[in-house]
């Protein structure tokens, strides 16, 4: 293995490792401090992180608003005080190593006042913003604003090129570098287009040399690229590395972060990571904010395809084969569907799945009863997280309407990632993985139930394996 050289970011000498943001308070300043600590650049989420009380206790992030909107201004209050609370933490960490970025995703709810928030009070204490998910047009206005790098996280050249042209090349100073996510490898959203098939993942490096390419023609050659998704053993990328046609060359580490002394997750979280199987990653399109992402295929994932799975198509009145009357509880009205699915409705109903659930596409869902009241509830309880739910019709909008009707096949991804991240049921929540997560099984660095401390996994990185 080579040896990697520090690489110069945002001012400073840095590994070229990058500890990726990981929401909800995955990412936090108990392991991103350490990251940077260890040489690299540690990433913290503020996408509603924990705050702390006086005795150091984090605040449980509990609603009193009677209105979605109320709520969302609750919720906005609660992820500025936690991003600083965060930042200070893992500054504290860092010992003046290393580097600090933030992370925030566009398509969160308040997005650009939690940036404006965060970064009031923290801008002397991290060097760059990353944020991906949609695209993020206005970032690199708001970190110039506040001195600060930014860092795009993009999944193809196009992506780049569209911020490029429409907003960045005002603010090309203060471009840290561009992250390169891969779509079909990486955990959390990922960033697959409509001409991209989700079955056929595509090989990184030619779709890298094209954005670097483009950012050479755009006067960027000597801006780092960061390689995020799919990478576990540097090794493997040996041939990235002092690369003429890729120029430098910067790895970020997601899922293989998860597993630290230091990473906030729960014991019961670190130790099923071990087991973790190639199979046992989804990639799938259930998430509310409507992009692709990557978890495992626990019993959350699996009663998500059940609902799925679990849907006819309808029709009010008699139309082609939608001919056959079947009468649909709660609210026992008659609808017209193609005999077959009378059959297989009746069947679902049978073992238990009564009620019934319009979706936004003409289709109804069959659940339990116990299931329909969870997913009413989580929508009645919105604190309106994002900028548009499909779960729940949630816009930040004039109306806080995505004018769509809320869609049961989806689910409330603050709930479930706040319960993960503290400590909830890892068969019950969202688990973002990446889908080399089964290399915790086979890489010897974990034996024997081992888990390395943050500056161990650094230094283990920098040897290759
Ligand atoms: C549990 C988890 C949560 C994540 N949350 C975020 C997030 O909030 N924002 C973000 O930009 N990326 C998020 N990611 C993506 C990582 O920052 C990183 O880019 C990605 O995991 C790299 O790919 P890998 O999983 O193959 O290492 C998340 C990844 C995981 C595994
Ligand atoms: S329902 Fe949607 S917008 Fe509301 S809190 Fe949940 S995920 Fe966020």
């Amino acid at each position: 293995m080579k040896p990697l050289d520090a690489i110069r970011l945002a001012g400073r000498e840095v590994l070229p490792l990058i500890e990726g943001g990981k929401g909800i308070a995955i990412s936090a300043g108990v392991s991103s401090g350490p990251w940077a600590a260890a040489g690299g650049i540690g990433t913290i989420s503020a996408v509603n992180a924990d705050s702390y009380d006086s005795q150091g206790n984090v605040i449980p992030q509990i609603y009193h608003g009677k209105t979605r909107r109320d709520r969302h201004e609750e919720l906005v209050r609660y992820a500025i005080d936690g991003g600083i609370a965060q930042v200070q933490k893992a500054f504290d960490l860092s010992k003046g190593l290393g580097g600090l970025n933030i992370n925030i995703l566009w398509e969160m709810g308040g997005a650009e006042r939690v940036l404006h928030g965060v970064l009031e009070k923290t801008k002397d204490l991290v060097q760059g913003v990353t944020c991906g998910a949609g695209m993020p047009y206005r970032l690199a206005e708001i970190a110039a604003g506040y001195g600060v790098y930014y860092y795009p996280i993009i999944s193809s050249a196009r992506a780049f090129s569209a911020l490029w042209r429409r907003a960045y090349k005002k603010f090309s100073e203060f471009l840290g570098a561009v992250v390169y996510e891969d779509p079909w490898l990486a955990g959390g959203h990922n960033g697959l287009s409509n001409s991209e098939d989700p079955e056929v993942p595509e090989d990184p490096y030619p779709r890298v040399k094209l954005l670097r390419d483009q950012m050479r023609e755009m006067g960027l050659g000597h801006v780092p690229i960061v390689m995020a998704g799919g990478v576990w053993y540097l090794r493997d990328w040996e041939h990235w590395i002092d690369n003429e046609e890729l120029g430098p060359i910067m790895f970020q580490f997601g899922t293989r972060a998860l597993l630290t002394k230091e990473s906030p997750i729960s014991d019961q979280w670190k130790l099923s990571l071990t087991s973790l199987k190639k199979e046992s990653i989804l990639l799938h399109r259930f998430s509310p904010t409507g992009f692709y992402s990557s978890a495992v295929k626990n019993n959350f994932l699996t009663e998500l395809e059940e609902r799925n799975t679990h849907q006819i198509a309808f029709s009010p009145e008699l139309v082609g084969d939608l001919d056959t009357l079947l009468e649909v509880v709660p609210k026992h009205k008659g609808v017209f569907v193609t005999s077959g699915d009378r059959t297989r409705a009746m069947e679902w109903m049978a073992q238990g799945y009564t009620a019934a659930l319009k979706t936004p596409d003409c289709t109804f869902i069959f659940v339990t009863p116990e299931k329909r009241e969870e997913i009413r509830r989580d929508q009645t309880d919105c604190m309106g997280c994002l900028s548009q739910c499909r779960f729940s019709n949630w816009a930040d909008n004039e109306k806080n309407s995505t004018r769509r009707k809320a869609d049961p096949r989806s689910f409330c991804i603050q709930k479930t990632l706040q319960e993960i991240a503290h400590d909830g049921p890892i068969e019950d929540n969202l688990m973002f993985s990446g889908h080399n997560g089964y290399q915790f099984g086979l890489d010897p660095f974990y034996s024997n139930g081992y888990i390395p401390s943050v500056k161990e996994l650094v230094e283990r990185i920098c040897t290759g394996d």
